[in-house]
């Protein structure tokens, strides 16, 4: 795969920042503004959560919230900062009232998303909850996942798809929630760095 350079990859994710301005996701027309995602172009590993919160939608970054709280906390438990990463969102615009996104809510928002994967190149996604696993799974493996799925069963493991290689673990809200889940995810996460070290370099 060809490698692009840094200021091709600013110059991408800027075009799909302002082309989500005007996009056709229907929760557009609900939220004050879309979130695209941030962090380094150029990053190793692509963290995609679920959908904006309130916080998000407010300021338009990523996981400002309690739950960016705690995944801050959890970066920084393997040394690295949000700014080493980028932090990205299965669906763009929050969903009214927090509830969960829809599939097909999912499906308008998921190009720019598989624009900004083909543009950062990351070494490994890591999926944050079980909405960004589905989608994942499903767009790697070209085939609708009808029920939702366990992250138990896949959480803390390295999934080689065809189109990435994919770290599934818990959304950290369901961290703030409950603290056997938040064990877990701390768990997950100290696997980070050797699965890194193990992937070949981009
Ligand atoms: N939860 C998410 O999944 N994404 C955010 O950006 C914030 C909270």
């Amino acid at each position: 795969m060809k490698k692009h350079n840094l200021e091709f990859k600013i110059k991408e994710l800027e075009i799909i920042a302002q082309e989500l301005k005007s996009s056709i996701c229907p929760l557009r027309v609900g939220a004050t503004q879309a979130v695209p995602g941030e962090g380094n172009p150029d990053a190793d590993i692509l963290f995609i959560g679920e959908a904006p919160g309130e916080q998000e939608d407010k300021l338009g970054r990523p996981f400002v919230g309690a739950a960016g709280k705690l995944l801050d906390k959890l970066l920084a438990s393997i040394d690295l900062k949000r700014e080493d990463v980028f932090i990205a969102n299965i669906e763009k615009f929050r969903p009214p009232g927090n509830r969960d996104p829809l599939p097909e809510e999912i499906s308008a928002c998921f190009p720019f998303l598989e624009r900004q994967i083909k543009i950062i190149q990351p070494k490994l996604i890591i999926t944050l909850g079980r909405h960004a696993l589905k989608k994942m799974f499903e767009w790697d493996r070209d085939k609708i996942i009808e029920k939702n799925i366990s992250i138990g069963e896949f959480h803390g493991k390295l999934i080689k798809g065809k189109k990435g290689d994919y770290f599934p673990s818990y959304h950290p809200a369901a961290g703030l929630y409950h603290p056997s889940t938040k064990i877990e995810i701390e768990k997950d996460f100290q696997k980070i760095p050797p699965i890194l070290h193990y992937l070949p370099c981009k």
